[in-house]
């Protein structure tokens, strides 16, 4: 018997190890993926699974994919839950489960395992993913089944079993970063009165200690896809990580919000995700210009339900491709160039440009009847409000009067 766990190197995932062994009896195989959090030295990560007692740790590098697959296409959608959430923790997930999956099957193991609680998204989004991909795989969550509650309880099964536990003081706050985005969770912010504290922040400067002079971005898309930055072409990962940095020291990307979880209850979470707002807002200004109002309005409906379906772990269903057909047959004149100015956590539009683009300076403004003939406008406006006129004249109150 053998199980992959999607592991971290943090004491919930080291702790799993052993556990997974005292109470399956089964060899432990150690998965882990650079998503780019930031924080792995793989040679240590590696001595600390083995000494946690895992046979081996197998490492994908997933940032270029989680970019170009997951990510891109969520922005191309405009996908963005309850009007603020960025979606970073709820884009990776299937994709660190779908590595999980092909680790199981490389190695031969008959079951996979993870960290995440029994309270959360999370562990929705993993398991989904596995059952999609591979149901004959058995998922072992151990937040559902073992008894330790706190992070003492870790700690002591942890020196019962001789895991190492490297000794940083562990921040009270339940986070997740990668590429995309760092969430913050628990601790001050299990009240949702409380206004975070500056410290908590990690990628991002506050809009009052950001310069005072405004930086201008520009970035060109080629049929919806980010491609470049300030006229440098640079790889999807690239892209976000060049923006995160502007972004982040113009206090851009910042949210606060109490969210809906799937498993039912609120929880207040607070993400940065500097590039991402920046590439949200650019990607928008674009379509603004390129794509018919009706697309364009439709789009917006479809976004709620795809962000909707990223959060839920429903990426790999029909629904979404379904949904990213729809999105991709609309973005074949998302191309041009966005400018932007960054000032102290607002983004500001300086100008946008398309070969595809719907405007016409020409039609928009006076002369050119054979276009716009304002005289048809009169027979429009009749039918339009013909309903109106017949209620009024059948004389139905109009509400609100
Ligand atoms: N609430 C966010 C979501 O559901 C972030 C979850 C963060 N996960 C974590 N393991 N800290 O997508
Ligand atoms: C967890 O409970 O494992 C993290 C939070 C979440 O999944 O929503």
């Amino acid at each position: 018997k053998k199980v992959v766990l999607a592991y971290s190197g943090g004491l919930d995932t080291s702790v799993i190890v052993p556990w997974l062994k005292e109470n399956y009896g089964c060899e432990v195989v150690c998965f882990c993926s650079n998503v780019g959090q930031g924080d792995e030295d793989l040679t240590k990560l590696e001595k600390k699974a083995i000494n946690s007692g895992a046979s081996q740790l197998i490492c994908h590098d997933l940032r270029e994919e989680l970019a170009s697959d997951y990510i891109f296409p969520m922005l191309k959608a405009g996908a963005m839950y309850e009007h603020k959430y960025m979606l970073g923790t709820s884009v990776a997930r299937p994709l660190i489960a779908k590595h999980l999956v092909e680790v199981a099957h490389e190695v031969g193991a008959d079951a996979v395992a993870h960290g995440a609680t029994g309270k959360g998204n999370d562990q929705v989004r993993f398991e989904l993913t596995v059952m999609a991909l591979d149901p004959r795989l058995k998922i072992i969550a151990p937040w559902r089944e073992w008894d330790i509650r706190s992070r003492e309880d870790a700690i002591a099964y942890a020196a019962k079993h001789n895991v190492p536990v490297t000794a940083t003081i562990k921040s009270i706050y339940s986070r997740d970063s990668n590429l995309w985005h760092i969430s913050h969770e628990g601790g001050i912010l299990e009240d949702p009165w409380n206004e975070p504290e500056e410290s908590m922040y990690q990628i991002s400067t506050s809009p009052e200690s950001a310069p005072d002079e405004p930086v201008y971005v520009e970035i060109e898309f080629e049929t919806g896809n980010p491609v470049a930055v300030n006229g440098e072409k640079l790889s999807p990962a690239k892209i976000i990580e060049v923006l995160n940095a502007i972004g982040g020291a113009h206090g851009i990307g910042r949210a606060d919000l109490v969210e809906n979880r799937l498993v039912g209850m609120k929880s207040h979470g607070v993400y940065e995700t500097p590039g991402g707002t920046i590439l949200l807002f650019a990607h928008r200004e674009l379509e603004s210009l390129v794509l018919d109002g009706q697309t364009l309005h439709y789009k917006e409906m479809m976004a709620i339900k795809y962000a909707e379906l990223t959060y839920n772990g429903l990426w790999f269903t029909p629904l979404h491709e379904a949904l990213d057909a729809f999105v991709n047959s609309t973005q074949g004149p998302v191309t041009g160039t966005v400018r932007l100015k960054l000032y102290k956590g607002n983004i500001i539009s300086a100008g946008r440009k398309s070969p595809f683009s719907l405007y016409r300076e020409d039609f928009a403004t006076f002369g050119q009847e054979d276009v716009y003939d304002q005289s048809d406008a009169e027979g429009f406006i009749h039918l339009f409000g013909l309903s109106l006129k017949v209620r009024a004249l059948n004389g139905l109150p109009v509400s609100g009067l």
